[in-house]
């Protein structure tokens, strides 16, 4: 095989990476391609699940000896702690790799520490190739390290003219079977899914991750989350149908806010202690409106379809704005038609102050 780059092996450990999306939690998605000496691939991994070998046991164990003197090119920084699986940094070394390249260093004060354990075994450790694309890679993983709360993706549909609900109430369907069947791909990649008390009593909804064509479920299910603050969420719900795990997270647990409701900075803060990094904000426009207005939205994905209501609820109500100077400002970075709607991605742009 032709030899490659160390920055095309990169672009491929990424692409490996992305493979354990929705999988590795509470861990990252890695990705690591190995170099032997001569520039060749001599094995390639990912970290598939969580408590499942890391990406660069899974390409040491297939380069065997070929990784003597060889490159690994990793997109996250090695581990350097015996978790549920032994040091990586550790295994490298023991392997005889002499050179590691990374893309982006662990921000998880627990396992970093690779690179300098690797320095001091005298192998030869560079940072920074495709940092950007491997950044990206694992945005809601190493946001969530950094800070201490989940990524938070809210994802609504409305139609063309905003509503998310006929005036009458009716809401099903707003969008096409196509937009629901990417929602619940949507929903595998997360490790938790909220809903507002408001929506389980009027939709009922399962929240779980399921195939739409023949209601299998996935095989890994998000916690399905009902923030509720009195715990009003009722005995037959179909979120306590017992088909995923559920955490009807009151105020009492959680702690309340000035407004008597569930603490929302508290919730995230303890779904990252129960190991959720990623977390889809399903509805209704209430809580949407105030997790908006407390600046705890990372993402948003609305599916827009082509339909115009003329009244019924808006999308979103009460994200804390009165005025178009304090207009939520959005980056839009992906617009795709999925069947016959349209799924907006869009960023919301840091406020000053
Ligand atoms: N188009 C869509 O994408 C979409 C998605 C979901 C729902 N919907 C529609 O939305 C409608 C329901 O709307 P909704 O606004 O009543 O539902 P919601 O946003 O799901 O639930 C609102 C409730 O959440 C509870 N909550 C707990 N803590 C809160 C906090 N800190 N801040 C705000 N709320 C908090 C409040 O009840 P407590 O104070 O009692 O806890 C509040 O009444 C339904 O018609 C449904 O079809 C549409």
């Amino acid at each position: 095989m032709a030899s490659v780059s160390v920055d095309e092996a990169m672009r491929r450990a990424i692409e490996l990476a992305a493979r354990g999306l929705g999988a590795t939690s509470p861990n990252p998605v890695v990705g690591c391609v190995l170099l032997d000496a001569g520039g060749e691939v001599v094995g390639e991994g990912f970290h598939a699940y969580a408590g499942g070998p890391h990406a660069e046991i899974v390409a040491l164990a297939q380069a065997g000896t070929r990784a003597r003197g060889g490159t690994a090119v990793v997109t996250l920084e090695p581990c350097d702690h015996t978790g549920r699986t032994g040091p990586c940094s550790h295994a490298l070394i023991a392997a005889g790799v002499s050179r590691v390249v990374i893309a982006v260093p662990d921000p998880n004060p627990v396992a970093s520490g690779g690179a300098a354990t690797l320095r001091a075994a005298g192998v030869q450790v560079a940072l920074g190739v495709r940092t950007q694309e491997a950044e990206a890679g694992n945005v809601a993983w190493l946001t969530s390290m950094r800070r201490g709360w989940p990524y938070l993706i809210w994802k609504y549909a409305a139609t063309l003219d905003g509503r998310s609900a006929a005036a009458d109430g009716t809401s099903m369907w707003i969008t096409s079977e196509a937009a629901r069947i990417d929602v619940h791909a949507l929903r595998g990649t997360v490790d938790a899914v909220l809903a507002g008390v408001g929506t389980v009593l009027t939709d009922d909804p399962r929240l779980t991750a399921r195939n739409l064509r023949d209601g299998t479920l996935a095989i890994r299910q998000p916690l399905r989350v009902v923030v509720d603050s009195s715990g009003r969420t009722p005995a037959d719900a179909r979120v306590r149908d017992g088909a995923a795990r559920t955490w009807i997270a009151t105020a009492a647990e959680v702690g309340a806010g000035p407004d008597g409701r569930v603490d929302l900075a508290a919730l995230l803060a303890e779904l990252h202690h129960r190991g959720v990094r990623a977390a889809l904000l399903e509805g209704g426009p209430t809580l949407a409106g105030a997790f908006l207005a407390a600046g705890l939205v990372d993402r948003i994905v609305g599916y827009v379809a082509p339909k115009l209501l003329g009244a019924g609820p808006a999308a979103l109500l009460g994200a804390g704005v009165s005025t178009i100077a304090d207009a939520i400002d959005l980056e839009i970075t992906d617009v795709t038609r999925v069947g016959p709607d349209l799924r907006i991605t869009a960023l919301p742009r840091k406020r000053e102050g």
